[in-house]
Parts: C-alpha cells; sequence; structure tokens
C-alpha cells in the first residue's frame, strides 16, 4: 500500500484550482437512471469514488463515457435494464447507496446491497427507507441486500425526517421526480450539493421548489430528459486547502472557491486569526501574525460547521495558543485522527462525542496512519506545520476523495512525495 511522504516546514504561496465536489457528482451520477435521454456532468473530479459510480452505473445497464481526461463524464441510460446493485461494487462506497430511489422510480422494483463506506458509525439506512415506503415501495432486507419494490408505482407523500439526512433526502428527492402528485420533504438537508442535484433535475425537466430552505416540494412528471450540467465546487476539498497556508505559513489562493459555501468554517477561522478575502478568481488565505487561538467548534447540518472539515481543523488547532472544544454530533465515531495527530505529539483528550486539545508549539513528525478519507488529509496538514519527517500509510483513502493531491500541495510550495509501495 503506498504511502505519502511529508517533509515539514515549507511556507506556502502560490494558487491551487478548486475541483468540481465529490459529494455532488455522486448522486448527480445516479440521477442519469431517471431518464432515457443523456445526462452529461462537467467539472467532474478524477477520483476513485467516482470510478467506482462509474462501474456501479454501468454494472446496471448505463453507458458511462468519460470524456476530457475525465473532466466530463456522459451517460445514457436508454438501455439500462438491470435493477440489482451488487455487493462487490456497493461495499466500496456508502453512496452506493444513492442509486436505490432512481432504480425505484425507474424500474419499479430495486435490489441494493446495504453500503460499506468510511468507517465513521453505524450509519443506517431507516430514513432513506421510510421516505420511500411512505411514497408506496414495500423494502424488506433480506441477505446484507435491500429489496424493494412499489407495484403501483410511487406516490407522492409528506414527508418529514428525523434528521436532515444528505443521502436520505438523495434519494427521496431523485423518488418523487417522477412519482404521482406531490411529495414534500420536511426537515429535508440543504447542503450545497442538495441544492446542486435540485438545479440539475431541474435542468432535466423536474418541478422542485424550496431546496434551500429544509422543506422540498416535488411535483412529480411523467418523465425526464436530457441535460447538461456543471458539477459545484468542492467546499470540502476547499476548506481543506484554505487551511495549509494557515497551518503552515504563507499565503494562498483558492481558484474557484466561493466563501458562501464554507461561510461557518469562516466564521472559525476568523476567529481564530485568519485573514480570508474574496477575489476575482476565488478566495485567499493568510494566517494573520501571530500564532492561531484555540477557537470552539461543533459540527452541525447545513448551514453548520461541516463534520468533513472538523479533522482538519482538529489538526489546525493542535498547534493554536489556548485549548479547544470539538463537539462531533453528526458521526458517533469521527475521532479516529486524534490518536495519529497525538503520535505527533499533538495534546487532545476525547470522550464520547467531544474532543479537548491543547495547542501546543509545533508537532513533530512521525509514521500515523490514515483511517478514513477526511481523517487522512489532516494528517499531511499536521505534516507540513511538523517538524522533521511525517509518513502517512494507508493513503488510498485519499485517492477516494482528492484529486492530485501531491501535485495541488506541492505546487503551492510544499513538499510531499508518494512512495509507492
Ligand atoms: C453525506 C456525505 C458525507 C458527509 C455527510 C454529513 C456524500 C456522498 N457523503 O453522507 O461526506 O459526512 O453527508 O454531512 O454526500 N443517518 C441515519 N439514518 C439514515 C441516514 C443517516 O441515522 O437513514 C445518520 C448517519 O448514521 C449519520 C448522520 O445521519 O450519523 C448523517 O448521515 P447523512 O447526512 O445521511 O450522511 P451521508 O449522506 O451518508
Amino acid at each position: 500500500m503506498d504511502s505519502i511522504l511529508v517533509k515539514g516546514g515549507a511556507e506556502l504561496h502560490g494558487e491551487i484550482p478548486i475541483a468540481g465536489a465529490k459529494n455532488a457528482c455522486l448522486t448527480l451520477m445516479p440521477a442519469t437512471l431517471l431518464a432515457d435521454e443523456p445526462l452529461t456532468l462537467t467539472n467532474v473530479p478524477r477520483l476513485s469514488d467516482i470510478a467506482t459510480m462509474t462501474q456501479l452505473l454501468q454494472s446496471l445497464g448505463v453507458e458511462v463515457t468519460s470524456l476530457q481526461d475525465g473532466r466530463v463524464v456522459a451517460m445514457s441510460s436508454q438501455s439500462a435494464d438491470n435493477p440489482v446493485a451488487d455487493y462487490n461494487i456497493v461495499r466500496k462506497m456508502r453512496a452506493s447507496n444513492l442509486v436505490l430511489g432512481p432504480l425505484l422510480a425507474r424500474h419499479g422494483h430495486a435490489v441494493v446491497s446495504m453500503p460499506g463506506g468510511c468507517a465513521i458509525g453505524a450509519r443506517p439506512m431507516d430514513l432513506h427507507i421510510h421516505g420511500l415506503e411512505a411514497m408506496g415501495a414495500k423494502i424488506e432486507l433480506k441477505d446484507g441486500y435491500l429489496h424493494a419494490e412499489v407495484p403501483g408505482g410511487l406516490k407522492g407523500a409528506q414527508i418529514e425526517l428525523r434528521f436532515a439526512s444528505v443521502g436520505a433526502t438523495e434519494n427521496i428527492l431523485m423518488a418523487a421526480t417522477l412519482a404521482k402528485g406531490t411529495t414534500v420533504i420536511k426537515n429535508a438537508a440543504r447542503e450545497p450539493e442538495i441544492i446542486d442535484l435540485a438545479t440539475c433535475l431541474r435542468a432535466m425537466g423536474a418541478q422542485i421548489e424550496g431546496e434551500a430552505s429544509g422543506t422540498i416540494t416535488i411535483q412529480g412528471v411523467d418523465q425526464l430528459h436530457g441535460a447538461t450540467h456543471p458539477v459545484i465546487a468542492d467546499r470540502i476539498e476547499l476548506g481543506t486547502y484554505m487551511l495549509a497556508p494557515v497551518i503552515a505559513g504563507g499565503e494562498v489562493e483558492l481558484i474557484g472557491g466561493r466563501i458562501e459555501l464554507v461561510n461557518a468554517f469562516c466564521e472559525k477561522l476568523d476567529q481564530a486569526g485568519v485573514s480570508i478575502t474574496e477575489t476575482k478568481k476565488g478566495i485567499k488565505v493568510a494566517r494573520k501574525n501571530g500564532r492561531i487561538k484555540a477557537v470552539d467548534i461543533k459540527t452541525e447540518v447545513f448551514p453548520g460547521f461541516p463534520t468533513d472539515l472538523q479533522a482538519q481543523m482538529m489538526a489546525l488547532l493542535c498547534t493554536a495558543d489556548g485549548t479547544s472544544v470539538l463537539e462531533e454530533t453528526i458521526f458517533e465515531n469521527r475521532f479516529m485522527h486524534a490518536p495519529e495527530l497525538m503520535r505527533m505529539g499533538a495534546q487532545i483528550s476525547v470522550q464520547g462525542g467531544t474532543a479537548t486539545v491543547t495547542g501546543v508549539e509545533r508537532l513533530k513528525g512521525a509514521p500515523v496512519m490514515a483511517t478514513d478519507l477526511r481523517a487522512s488529509v489532516s494528517l499531511i496538514l499536521a505534516g507540513l506545520a511538523a517538524e522533521g519527517e511525517t509518513v502517512v500509510s494507508r493513503v488510498y483513502h485519499l485517492d477516494r476523495g482528492y484529486e492530485h493531491v501531491v501535485r495541488k500541495f506541492n505546487g503551492i510550495g510544499a513538499n510531499i512525495e508518494r512512495i509507492k509501495n
């Protein structure tokens, strides 16, 4: 398994282009199953999760063509006749469960393996299931597979989510576009990726309102048509690279970044003593004079502080002046990076969903192990500021979510190398 060697200490200056959002793309791609005409996505990130979704859609009979070196993906579901999403592909990535709603809408039945994905908690599917059941589906779990059918076709329903789940909102929203009648999803997620999905579905002919408000109203239509849609910028990649000059020193411009995608995160950086300015091309970030100040963080659904930036923020706070308290409210097991950061000299104590971080002057390089996607990049960030060398192993997690990570960091002056094993 490959590892990444980080030599700490270099100041970072320059530009980083922000890619299209992985999590938006992983729900936009299954939306192709809702129409026979082609759906073409532009600004697609080149990631192993996108390759996994491509493989899954191909196994369902979708024709997928990758163009412009993977930046554009053209899909046609005209001969997609297989309603079974196999465990061997689904287990690689939790977002595979996003084919359930579209398959059910397309075929009236679907068999989808329960997913795998990052080991950051139980991540059940009850909200997806309840939503689709409210629309008339009968769903049973047999041999690790969800068997769903809706003999009379999906019907519009009033659905109130117990929790504003991103995936459940996406599955229900996609299914509802082709249901008979009106569906209202209350307490719906309003992450930018949901807005992007609604925008794309509307371009395909769907009738959707209120996606930014938490209550989404969908008027079902008989069929959707083809469209071309540009994927929004990846706010998690943006936030991650914004932290690089803050941790290591210097000034970096994130091309294509927009503050409104990361407002809650920017507020915390501002409190910590970071300068953030909007430019014509994106966002410029630099550490203000002096040491970063400790800040408290609580992860929440959008527009709150994103759980997907919690690990990276912890890496920053390890060298802040004072004690920070980080509360994780979305996933129950998302502090696996803490013991790895402690190997680098960080002072962290974890109790349940709360981590208390007391900043030290400087971290020290060490061999550490990546445990999930966002944890992996937090260890690279920590390594940038650490004294000496950090070797991050199990970096296959990174390939799932960060395009050309070594090239992007080195492009701003970092000293990082991928070691092939
Ligand atoms: C998506 C993102 C992921 C991000 C997460 C929260 C994708 C591909 N992934 O994941 O990067 O960290 O949103 O912003 O977009 N839950 C239930 N029942 C359900 C569904 C979820 O209890 O039926 C719980 C989960 O266990 C978890 C919480 O809700 O504790 C959040 O899950 P959800 O919002 O569904 O996240 P994902 O869509 O899996």
